[in-house]
């Protein structure tokens, strides 16, 4: 199955001038970790994130980007930009974003290019609501999610992309889906994939749970055999929490 990867998401949290400081806790915090460990940043506090990150085994993520190159797009940032700074994932797809900000599965898709064209990792979110699950229509919106995300996305490109279920019930609700609940959407996530590609770029595909994903709950979901992974919202914001996390996915 793909890499684990255990990442941070900030979400609007932290100042500028506390990064530096926070992100060299994690890189102790996680020091001998199995997995790859990347923490997902407001923009502003990229560059101090990158800086204090530098040559550990910790990764920098943005939480978004825009598609086109550059332009007159006021308030938004490039993927250049990311690469320039030396940001190496961006989250795209967030519910949040999807819910505040006009995020569409068609943005998704031409986000996803776009940070695969730069080399960027993306961290492509999908994820039913409450009312999506119990109409029971959890399964065919997340596969209409996940193929409009991996639309005229080549399968040699298809195995960069990692995936993060977050059932939107489950984000910041201190309610997890049970590691079952977990694992049965996950699991069909790969399903699709191989019938999009193949078997062997469903393998490869790193597909993280997120949804109040914490210390406490975190072995039961890890040890899952679809679930590669973690996408952390508050528990990523303390760094002991999140090195118990990260020293669960081996
Ligand atoms: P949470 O957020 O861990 O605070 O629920 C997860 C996310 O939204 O990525």
């Amino acid at each position: 199955m793909g890499k684990y990867i255990i990442a941070g998401n900030w979400k609007m949290n932290k100042l500028p001038s506390e990064t530096y400081d926070f992100v060299k806790e994690v890189v102790e915090a996680t020091k001998g970790a199995e997995c790859e460990v990347v923490c997902c940043t407001p923009y502003v506090c990229l560059a101090p994130a990158v800086e204090a990150a530098k040559g550990t085994h910790v990764k920098i993520g943005a939480e978004n980007l825009h598609f086109e190159d550059s332009g007159a797009y006021t308030g938004e940032v490039s993927a250049d930009m990311l690469v320039d700074l030396g940001v190496d994932y961006v989250i795209i797809g967030h519910s949040e974003r999807r819910a505040y900000n006009n995020e569409t599965d068609e943005t998704v898709n031409k986000k996803i290019k776009k940070a695969l064209a730069k080399c960027l990792v993306p961290i492509v979110c999908v994820g039913e609501s409450l009312e999506e699950r119990e109409a029971g229509i959890t399964m065919d919106l997340i596969t209409i999610q996940i193929k409009k995300a991996f639309a005229e996305i080549p399968a040699e490109d298809a195995a960069k992309v990692v995936v993060a279920y977050e059932p939107i019930w489950a984000i910041g609700t201190g309610k997890t889906a049970t590691d079952d609940q977990a694992e049965e959407v996950c699991g069909a996530i790969r399903k699709v994939l191989a019938a999009l590609y193949n078997e062997s770029v469903a393998a490869d595909v790193t597909i993280q749970y997120g949804g109040s994903m914490n210390a406490k709950n975190c072995a039961g979901l890890l040890a899952k055999e679809n679930i590669d992974g973690g996408l952390i919202g508050g528990a990523s914001l303390k760094a002991p929490d999140f090195a118990t996390i990260v020293a669960a996915a081996k």
